[in-house]
């Protein structure tokens, strides 16, 4: 089973972003992680130790993991210790004006073995475009500063392309200076636009060009990056981040915090999304029950999109009817009883076909 754990406070909000987060709420952040504290608490005595379960990953994110000073991590540490997997992956997001030696240091004396750092951009003049609040020298600093201090399962940066105004030299410089920074992981993101967020409001943010998508792959993996999912590549197969595999696999996962999703026992879990009501009342939870064909064309859509592929006992004979035709087509590839894509960006079209 994964654990995600989210802290919904950021600096400043990002113009493209549609997380849960606040910018105003930083008085609030002692009673949240107490309430955090306590759902986690709550989930555990109810669904994990009863079934005997264990954490394979926990997965910090947000919002801003690194708003958070890493004493305030003390006891939701306490917490899930006892449930950890040896050498379980702990991951932490992180924004680079925030993530400083200190809180860096911190984090991987409570165990965190795996950074993720929101960098977007290292070009300065984008980053503003972005709304981000850090310039492209802090990014390159924190990035350092997580080698020095050694997270074992990695460092991970995360990129952002198709803005207005990027062409592809701003954006392989941008990769070039990633790839020359420790880092093992590489997350890069085309832009969506996101209900709610700035650049709703200014759709033209987003240059909708497919085949920019393929060149921004083959120069990844010119450096030495694999792809494993549509967004992200990695420098070997031991730096993939297991927790993301663990959503594409369907698995289990406790979401614990305002704004967070868990899914077990085949029902999404949404603690309410108001970091005050949260704060109230931490087991204030919408249930929405997954019904076994949801779950099958989820996994279906999710195994497409990755390197992790799809079961083939999965599909019905009228539907194995048209896998067949997509690999004659040479678009699927059958391996071991499972159906892989060859084609990440082609994942959801292939799944409609089929299961339509
Ligand atoms: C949950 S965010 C948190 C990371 C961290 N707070 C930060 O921004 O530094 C994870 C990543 O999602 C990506 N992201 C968020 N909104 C996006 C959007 N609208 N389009 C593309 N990528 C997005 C960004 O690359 C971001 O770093
Ligand atoms: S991208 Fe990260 S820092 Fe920016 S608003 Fe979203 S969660 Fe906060």
């Amino acid at each position: 089973m994964l654990l995600y754990i989210h802290i919904p406070f950021c600096d400043s909000k990002c113009f493209y972003c549609a997380f849960n987060s606040y910018t105003d709420k930083f008085h609030l952040k002692n009673e949240y992680m107490k309430s955090l504290n306590k759902q986690l608490e709550y989930e555990l005595e109810n669904y994990v130790k009863p079934n005997g379960l264990t954490f394979e990953t926990v997965f910090i994110g947000g919002g801003t993991p690194s708003t958070i000073k890493s004493e305030m991590y003390n006891e939701i540490f306490n917490t899930f210790k006892p449930y950890l997997q040896h050498n379980a992956e702990i991951t932490t997001e992180a924004n680079p004006n925030s993530a400083n030696l200190e809180w860096l240091k911190g984090m991987k004396s409570l165990g965190v073995n795996r950074v993720s750092f929101g960098v977007q951009s290292f070009n300065d003049e984008k980053l503003k475009k972005l709304g981000r609040s850090h310039k492209s020298k802090s990014a390159k600093e924190a990035i350092k500063n997580a080698s020095n201090v050694g997270f074992e399962n990695g460092i991970n940066c995360d990129i952002i392309y198709g803005v207005a105004g990027d062409d592809l030299d701003l954006i392989k410089s941008d990769l070039s200076t990633a790839f020359s920074l420790p880092i093992t992981h590489l997350s890069a993101y085309s832009l969506t636009i996101e209900e709610g967020t700035k650049f709703f409001d200014n759709p033209k943010m987003k240059i909708d060009d497919e085949e920019l998508s393929y060149e921004v792959f083959e120069f990844i993996e010119e450096n030495g990056f694999k792809q494993y999912e549509i967004s992200n590549f990695s420098k070997s197969k031991d730096y993939e981040s297991t927790h993301n595999y663990g959503y594409w696999e369907h698995k289990e996962y406790l979401g614990v915090g305002s704004g967070a999703v868990g899914y077990w026992n085949n029902n999404r879990r949404y603690p309410t999304k108001v970091i005050e009501d949260y704060v109230d009342n931490p087991f204030d939870i919408e249930l929405e029950e997954i019904d076994e064909n949801d779950i099958k064309v989820e996994k279906i859509l999710l195994g497409f999109r990755c390197s992790n592929g799809v079961q083939l006992d999965l599909f019905t004979n009228e539907e194995l009817k048209k896998v067949n035709i997509l690999v004659d087509e040479d678009k699927l590839e059958i391996k071991q009883n499972r159906l892989y894509n060859k084609n990440f960006l082609l994942a959801d079209e292939l799944a409609l076909y089929i299961i339509d």
